[in-house]
């Protein structure tokens, strides 16, 4: 009975039709993560982030993140998705945006990252280029950076996004 209910959802797209905001599990590599083609309407996590490279970062998550509570890793079906913008000098001696210049993403579900050396829990990294083609780079180094935040699940600004909560114990 449940497998000609399950048949008839999949039939109907109820369960193949979901967006990529939703919490469905299923396990990457580095590189294999798609771009969430939506991200620009997930909540976001901390925006404007200048970096003295001369880049501007904007970092999204999504659902199944968002609901995550101040003090606990994030919830499985998490995924991030940080923009990073070339930046021009402004007459103030600013910074502004400018081109984007490459989209980074993090997405966590059991298994994910499996193949990698630097384990960084459940979670898989990808990369593309300002277009959404997928980039040719050494994840390890992703995971380089990463791994030694294993007090706020491998994510750099935990403290920041969560701050206005009380009881965070990171
Ligand atoms: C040199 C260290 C470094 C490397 C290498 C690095 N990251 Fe990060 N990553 C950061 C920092 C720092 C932040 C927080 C944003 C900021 O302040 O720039 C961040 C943030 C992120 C975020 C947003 C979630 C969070 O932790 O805040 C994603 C997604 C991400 N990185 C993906 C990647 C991917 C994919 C790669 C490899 C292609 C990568 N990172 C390589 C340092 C690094």
């Amino acid at each position: 009975m449940r497998t000609i209910i399950i048949t008839a959802l999949l039939g109907m797209g109820i369960i193949s039709g979901c967006s990529s905001n939703d919490a469905v599990s299923t396990s990457y590599n580095d590189g294999e993560i798609p771009l969430p083609s939506d991200y620009k309407s997930w909540p976001v996590f901390v925006s404007g982030i200048e970096k003295s490279s001369g880049h501007i970062r904007d970092i999204y998550i999504n659902n199944a993140g968002a609901e995550t509570v101040a003090g606990k890793a994030f919830a499985n079906g998490t995924k991030f998705v940080m923009e990073i913008y070339n930046a021009e000098k402004n007459g103030d001696g600013g910074i502004v945006k400018a081109a984007l210049a490459k989209v980074f993403v993090m997405s966590k579900d059991q298994g994910n990252g499996q193949s990698a050396t630097i384990k960084t829990g459940d979670w898989a990294y990808s990369a593309f280029d300002a277009s959404g083609n997928a980039l040719s780079v050494d994840y390890e180094s992703c995971r380089g950076c990463h791994v030694p935040l294993v007090d706020t699940d491998y994510i750099f600004h935990y403290s920041k996004y969560f701050d206005t909560q009380a009881g965070s114990d990171y």
